[in-house]
């Protein structure tokens, strides 16, 4: 038999990557190319440069990975891209890029979703074992996705307000921490203690949603009193209290998921996946069960477009095909 060998792009944020799978699991290349310096000064993603950007990169990182994999566009089966959701400017250079080469080469043209792929990182790591429960945590999303088997997928439980990582971003950002600010919040979690008394978001019972922006604005309150009596709060500390509530609610929640749906495993992905403290409380609520947690290495955790390529892979097996008007979807749904 040949081997499936499927190219994938990525451009929903800011990161252009291009990555060259084999066979659903096996990484031939994953090259991304990071703008995070350019939005720094600005303290967030800005549109209209990314897609600037993204314009400027999409050639260049699609040549490295062509060469790291060694291969000719005739071995290859599918192309798979990112259909949504994201920038819109943004995922229209990775749309257009992959009909473009669909077209030139006479390649079949896959449309992955954003999260599907979040998800399919963790197949690049480990095998599936269905039922499974992912947990979907990045700067845009906060997602419990319930899949009977590849392909399908029940969102449970997803954000009411902020997403996970923009929570953490926001926080960080009122402690004058440069962006993105999720890491700046745990490496500070872990120099100070959990003394501050913020909310936990439980939502009603049974519920499998979440909502950080009470917690967000709890923590500015805090600042902004403390600042009016001239009172000093100790970042390490306010850090450490807002990633105990965020830790606390997002375990017990993805826990209760997982009993009440009887799955074998439990997926982390995402941006947030890279945050210390929710992989050890994490690794340390799932080890005295059955159920496998499956954590992949950051590089897969963050934007990359080998887990585009893995999603792309099983969706190519299930005849799943776009024509040359796809377009770029900036709220597609799972
Ligand atoms: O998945 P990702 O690269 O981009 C999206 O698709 O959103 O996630 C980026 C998000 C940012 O909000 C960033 O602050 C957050 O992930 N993040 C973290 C950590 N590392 C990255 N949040 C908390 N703790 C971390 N160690
Ligand atoms: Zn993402």
């Amino acid at each position: 038999d040949k081997d499936q060998i499927i190219l994938a792009i990525e451009s929903s944020c800011d990161e252009t990557a291009v990555a060259i799978i084999k066979n659903g699991r096996e990484i031939l290349a994953n090259v991304v190319a990071s703008q995070i310096e350019s939005h720094k000064r600005f303290g967030g993603v800005v549109p209209e440069i990314a897609s600037r950007h993204h314009v400027e990169q999409i050639t260049i990182v699609l040549e490295e990975a062509m060469n790291q994999a060694a291969i000719t566009y005739d071995d290859i089966a599918a192309i798979a891209v990112t259909e949504g959701p994201g920038l819109v400017g943004a995922l229209l250079i990775g749309v257009n890029a992959a009909k473009a080469l669909a077209f030139a080469h006479n390649i079949p043209l896959v449309p992955v979703h954003h999260i599907a792929g979040h998800i399919y990182a963790n197949r690049l790591v480990k095998e599936m074992t269905f039922p499974l429960l992912a947990l979907v945590v990045s700067g845009g999303h906060t997602e419990l996705v319930y899949m009977k088997g590849h392909g399908s997928y029940e969102v449970i439980g997803e954000t009411r307000d902020d997403a996970a990582g923009e929570a953490y971003d926001k926080v960080a950002r009122q402690l004058n921490l440069p962006y993105p600010g999720g890491p700046h919040i745990d490496r500070l979690a872990h120099e100070g203690n959990p003394t501050i008394d913020l909310p936990r978001a439980w939502l009603e019972k049974d519920s499998f949603d979440f909502s950080f922006s009470g917690l967000k604005s709890a923590v500015i309150n805090i600042l902004h009193n403390a600042s009016q009596r001239g009172e000093e709060i100790r970042p390490e500390d306010l850090a450490a209290s807002f990633q105990a509530s965020v830790i606390e609610v997002v375990v017990t929640k993805t826990k209760y998921a997982a009993e009440k749906y009887n799955v074998k495993q439990v997926l982390l992905a995402g941006g947030v996946a890279a945050n210390k403290g929710l992989r050890a409380a994490l690794e340390k609520e799932f080890e005295k069960t059955d159920i496998d947690l499956v954590i992949p290495p950051l590089y897969l955790c963050t934007d990359n477009a080998a887990m585009i390529a893995a999603a792309g892979s099983i969706e190519f097996e299930k005849g799943k095909r776009a024509g040359l008007d796809l377009n770029g979807i900036p709220g597609l749904e799972l």
